[in-house]
């Protein structure tokens, strides 16, 4: 795969190094976020099946990406929605511990917090490693260690948001099936940029935010719901969730059944003219580029930095256990951070500082320009 820089609207003299961060817009998916909103100038051209027929098709798309049915997928304003959604849906009965790890993204880590506090549950925090030494590979396993019968429940981000650091899911999804744990996904930093399957990682909830890795609009994303979690109670009581929506003649004819699957998960007003159209474009384009060819483009492109940092005095993490897209890089002790991100801004490099290290991540819009020029400024 070549760079893909002339499908986005990026400005040609900046070195986005930040797609964690949020990602640039694809041309295709701009186009569509416009016509959505023309669309509404004339609303007579909108018929019901349109408030329907846009998101069975986004769904069926999400699906294949992470290899799951379009009927466990809703779609979520934002991450703490999904994961409330979820988290408020877990039993009470299979234990009294719940795993979260150290740093977690709040928007998860806030909800299961409040849900333990609640129900009376004890919240373990997995820390990471403090020795640089195998600290990936240390990390996973105190985190199979942790998972016991007593386990309701562990919440984790698919990639640690903050370094990229990689958590081995198909094992710790194991051994959530061997312990009747519940497994709840945060994978709005890794789905899109590396591929998952929700089914051999035996994931409950798989929640994402779409502005970033999967190139879709802000204030929208999906949730994957494993079957277990189908029955729950959803946050809200949108009619476009309940099993008569599709008849708009008889809307007030009540009922107590919801859509099928996760459907009674949706946010109010799913139907959204404008971001749901260039989600899809976005991830059509994903599936047509595939996400194994992506993750490959950025394993190639920052080739000569990893090879780079490793024999240099700033650090970074072991190739196992840090994503190809997404990676930390701690500094030597005598840069100062401030000065060392206003270096990177007057050569136009953006990434981001988290603690006290930086956060470098790429994508297919990146060009070898922009490695080079990064690795040529880390130098001096
Ligand atoms: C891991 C992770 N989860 C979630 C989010 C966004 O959460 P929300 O959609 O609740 O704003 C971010 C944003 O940086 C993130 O990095």
């Amino acid at each position: 795969m070549n760079s893909q820089k002339h499908l986005f609207q990026l400005p040609d003299d900046i070195h986005y190094l930040n797609c964690a961060y949020m990602s640039p817009l694809l041309k295709s998916v701009e186009d569509a976020g416009i016509e959505g909103l023309i669309r509404k100038r004339n609303p007579a051209t909108i018929r019901p099946i349109d408030f329907f027929e846009q998101a069975k098709d986004l769904k069926e798309n999400i699906a294949k990406l992470i290899g799951s049915k379009a009927t466990n997928i809703a779609l979520v304003p934002s991450v703490s929605y999904g994961m409330a959604s979820a988290i408020n849906n877990l039993p009470l009965n299979n234990g009294n511990k719940a795993i979260a790890l150290e740093n977690e993204f709040p928007s998860g880590f806030y909800t299961l917090q409040n849900w333990c506090k609640k129900n009376n549950k004890d919240l373990h925090i997995i820390p990471s490693p403090k020795s640089k030494e195998k600290r990936g590979q240390n990390w996973n396993q105190a985190i199979l260690e942790a998972i016991d019968t007593d386990t309701s429940v562990i919440m984790l981000s698919s990639v640690h948001w903050t370094d990229g650091t990689k958590f081995d899911l198909e094992a710790i999804g194991k051994k959530c099936q061997e312990n009747n744990t519940f497994l709840i996904v945060d994978g709005t930093q890794s789905v899109g940029a590396a591929p998952i399957n929700v089914r051999t990682c035996h994931i409950d909830a798989l929640v994402c935010a779409s502005y970033k890795w999967l190139f879709g609009p802000y204030s929208m994303g999906f949730t994957y719901f494993s079957e277990r979690l189908f029955e729950g109670i959803p946050l809200e009581e949108s009619w476009v969730n309940k099993a008569n929506a599709h008849n708009f003649a008889k809307l007030t004819d009540y009922t107590d059944e919801y859509t099928s699957g996760a459907g009674r998960y949706n946010v109010g007003e799913t139907g959204n003219f404008i971001l749901l159209p260039m989600f899809n474009e976005a991830i059509k384009q994903l599936l047509k580029w595939d996400v194994k060819n992506i993750e490959q483009y950025a394993e190639n492109l920052t080739k000569p930095l990893i090879e780079f940092l490793k024999d240099s005095p700033y650090c970074i993490e072991e190739d196992e256990y840090r994503s190809k897209h997404l990676f930390g890089i701690s500094l030597p002790e005598n840069l100062i951070l401030e000065d060392f991100l206003k270096r990177l801004e007057t050569k136009k490099i953006y990434v981001s500082a988290r603690g006290s290290s930086i956060r470098v991540s790429t994508s297919v819009f990146n060009t070898e320009q922009d490695i080079d020029t990064f690795i040529h400024t880390l130098k001096s």
